[in-house]
């Protein structure tokens, strides 16, 4: 049966994980589930919002409650974001463009990959408002100037300058019709010699580093927003260096095994940056409960990762909006039944710790 005919199954969540796996190739599907090593930090993404309940607060009035959220001058109908995830057409034939059009329709945010695998401009033109750009360092500065250039010329209007992912990891040999579309060709690093090493002089002499992200902020007049923060003291210096936002992620669990659960260290990088800049966090985020717990420990805003990927491979562009809409209805429910009316409400009083959840 065609995958738009019987949407009518797809009622939650799991729902759509399992028909995705159905669809997907075994190592596709690898590629989109799994995290680093032994996948202990991507486990721990998920079980560290067991250390939290919500205590249910009857009677209050919740009349005209709603979920909107004002994030750099842009009006959203709700907080949640569809995080940069690479080469979408490996999951949909119409990739970054369905999610894109889906982001809009429910009136929310895509973050458009360096890695997308359609034309930055394309993706752009298939919504109604402006999107955001993901940038991955382009091994040297000018190459990255050229591609926050076109960016900026396709109408995108945020940076969000991903830091956490400098070394490349073993992953999926890519379909030949599907490659990185919007970036030049570097060349060939040169050679390691066998007493050098693959690591500190291959990969990472060409990743950046706070002197590159103090030149990047003076390159552009968009909002520029850090993502993969995890220690608080990262988090100060993006402040310092004039950044207009962090995003607290591990990158899903996916870049260095053993990094702690980015739902552990956000209310600790909250009480650090105090309100200053807006936090934005993502990496196990699997329903609207999740949702609420991240905004009372501090974010403005969550991502979603791999589940609205779920809802892509699916259904394409109905499958991300109806992900969206799942997971919003349970974030309202969660609010209504917590007794809060608007996000503003949301706050830390709001929860319990219970670390014996676990
Ligand atoms: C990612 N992520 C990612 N991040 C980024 O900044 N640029 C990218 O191109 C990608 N690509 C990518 C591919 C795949 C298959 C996955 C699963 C993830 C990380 C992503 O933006 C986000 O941080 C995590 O996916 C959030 O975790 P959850 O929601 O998937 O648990």
């Amino acid at each position: 049966m065609h995958p738009l005919n019987d949407m009518g199954q797809l009622l939650n969540l799991s729902a759509y994980q399992s028909r995705a796996r159905s669809l997907l190739d075994p190592a596709i599907w690898q590629y989109l589930e799994h995290g680093a090593s032994e996948e202990i930090s991507l486990r721990a993404n998920r079980t560290a919002f067991n250390n939290w309940d919500i205590p249910t607060r009857p009677l209050t009035n919740v009349n005209g409650g709603h979920t909107r959220q004002t994030l750099y001058g842009q009006e959203l109908a709700h907080p949640i974001l569809l995080a940069p995830i690479a080469y979408q057409r490996l999951f949909h034939e119409q990739g970054e463009s369905a999610s894109a059009l889906a982001a809009c329709a429910q009136g929310g945010q895509l973050l458009v990959s360096s890695l997308a695998s359609q034309p930055l401009e394309y993706i752009a033109e298939t919504s109604d408002s402006n999107l955001w750009f993901q940038l991955y360092w382009q091994g040297e500065r000018e190459r990255t100037l050229r591609l926050l250039r076109r960016a900026e010329a396709a109408g995108y209007c945020a940076i969000v300058f991903t830091i956490d992912a400098p070394v490349k990891q073993a992953t999926l040999v890519l379909p030949a019709h599907i490659h990185s579309v919007n970036l030049e060709s570097i060349p060939p690093y040169s050679a390691i010699k066998s007493d050098q090493s693959q690591v500190f002089d291959g990969w990472m002499a060409h990743a950046p580093t706070w002197d590159d992200v103090s030149w990047l902020r003076q390159q552009t007049q968009l909002p520029l927003i850090l993502k993969g923060i995890i220690h608080p003291d990262d988090a100060d210096t993006a402040l310092k260096l004039g950044c207009d936002g962090i995003i607290v992620s591990n990158h899903g669990g996916r870049v260095l095994d053993g990094t702690p659960a980015s739902l552990t260290m956000l209310p600790i990088i909250s009480q650090r940056i105090a309100g200053q800049i807006p936090i934005l966090f993502d990496s196990g985020i699997r329903n609207g409960r999740d949702i609420f717990k991240a905004l009372a420990l501090g974010a403005s805003a969550v991502l979603i990762g791999r589940p609205y990927i779920w809802g892509l491979a699916s259904a394409g562009a109905m499958g991300v909006a109806h992900i969206l809409r799942l997971m919003r209805d349970e974030l309202e429910m969660t609010m209504a039944l917590s007794g809060c009316a608007t996000l503003s409400d949301i706050n830390s009083s709001k929860l319990f710790s219970n670390p014996s959840n676990q």
